[in-house]
């Protein structure tokens, strides 16, 4: 038998096809409630389909691209980014990625290296943590909500920062509670990396999912930004263009050009197609994502008003864009037995805190992107038939 990277065995399974194994063991025949992966529930824009359809059939199509994208895309995804933030983003600063992880991927090796270490939120995005981990790059944790305040603390994350710190890593929008973090919490942090000399980098995956058109923040206004500011960006998400692999880097050109060196080796280049898709759907379906963004609105709505259920004892800590973070009510129960339970006989599929660091097993994530308004109440119902169900 070969050996096995250490690096890379010591690390936890994909979580979601771990959850999704569960299913080949359901004790139940009750329809299946699908909250665990972050999907939407619909298909791409019919014009961004047809359009794919369209450049299928060009022969150019098969071929690389440029390492950081086609420049008419970046050129408007520059622009894009100008508008969206007030700013004015030039063309060298964004690179176009196949995806967003890959994003995070290229970035963290081209700003940290084994021995470094990233200060972030618990609970964190775990493809975040498990990256770093194989990088073998240490993420410090401090806690990403506490009483009353749905967003962390930046004194916290200072008192965490030393000579091998190399970013403050947020995800807002954030995943797993939702929490969308106020403009002024972020610059605070932009703040606290420029002080350190250290970067700040911000996920926005979920930005578009925010209930307002305003700035997330009005870092990429300030002068000099590029030094110290990165930003990640999804086209999963917003276009249901998921499997299609597309995202964007937001970052100064001499990160970009190291980050560049690091997509060459991975990709090459991002799927053409989709570059292009892209490139089509930016202006040619806002009205599209206006009323997928209003979907999800509601679906947020039900979740809490199904939420505010009396006999119901989990309890919602956190909820916003795309996801809802709950307390279960069975003290010192693992989250991962919690989940599993519900998975098997509750036909409820969500994924257990414990899957997004240390000190989560008290809590429970719902993607409610993949479900329907119409199902929250349901939702509820299995989960108050858990409270008595479920003998430990
Ligand atoms: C916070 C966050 N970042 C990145 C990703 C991955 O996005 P992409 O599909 O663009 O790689 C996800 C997907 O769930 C996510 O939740």
């Amino acid at each position: 038998m070969i050996s096995l990277s250490r690096d890379v065995s010591s690390i936890e399974a994909p979580p979601i096809a771990e959850a999704v194994g569960w299913l080949r063991h359901m004790r139940t025949d009750k329809p299946l409630l699908n909250f665990c992966q972050a999907v939407p529930s619909y298909p791409p824009a019919a014009e961004v389909q047809k359009e794919i359809a369209r450049l299928a059939l060009e022969p150019s199509m098969g071929g690389y691209t440029d390492v950081l994208g086609i420049k008419p895309l970046r050129e408007a995804l520059a622009r894009h980014f100008s508008d969206a933030y007030g700013a004015n983003v030039a063309f060298d600063c964004l690179g176009v990625t196949a995806g967003c992880n890959q994003a995070f991927a290229a970035v963290m090796m081209a700003i940290a290296e084994s021995g470094s270490n990233i200060v972030m939120p618990t609970p964190w995005y775990f493809n975040h943590h498990m990256w770093l981990r194989m990088l073998r790059i240490e993420a410090r944790g401090f806690p990403a909500f506490s009483e009353g305040q749905n967003y962390p603390d930046v004194d916290a994350a200072a008192a965490l920062i030393d000579k091998n710190t190399r970013a403050i890593m947020l995800c807002s929008p954030n995943n797993p509670s939702g929490a969308i973090y106020p403009a002024p919490i972020i610059e605070a942090f932009h703040d606290l990396a420029m002080d350190r000399g250290i970067a700040l980098i911000v996920d926005e995956t979920y930005k578009d999912f925010r209930p307002t058109n305003e700035p997330a923040h009005g870092i990429l206004q300030r002068a000099g930004w590029e030094e110290s500011f990165i930003q990640l960006h999804s086209f999963s998400k917003i276009y249901a263009l998921a499997g299609y692999r597309l995202g964007a880097i937001v970052a100064g050109p001499r990160i970009l050009s190291e980050a560049e060196k690091v997509l060459d080796c991975m990709t090459i280049c991002p799927p053409q197609i989709t570059q292009r898709a892209v490139l089509f759907g930016l202006d040619a379906v806002t009205a599209w994502k206006e009323e997928k963004r209003a979907i999800m609105r509601h679906r947020l709505d039900m979740l809490r008003d199904s939420f505010a259920r009396n006999a119901l004892t989990y309890q919602l800590v956190s909820s916003g864009s795309y996801f809802a973070y709950v307390r279960h009510p069975f003290e010192g129960v693992p989250s991962k037995t919690v989940a599993q339970r519900l998975a098997q006989e509750l036909a409820v599929l969500s994924l257990p805190g414990s899957m997004f660091g240390p000190g989560q097993d008290q809590y429970l994530r719902f993607a409610f992107a993949n479900m329907d308004a119409e199902f929250m109440p349901g939702l509820v119902d299995r989960l108050v038939e858990s409270q008595t169900a479920f003998k430990w």
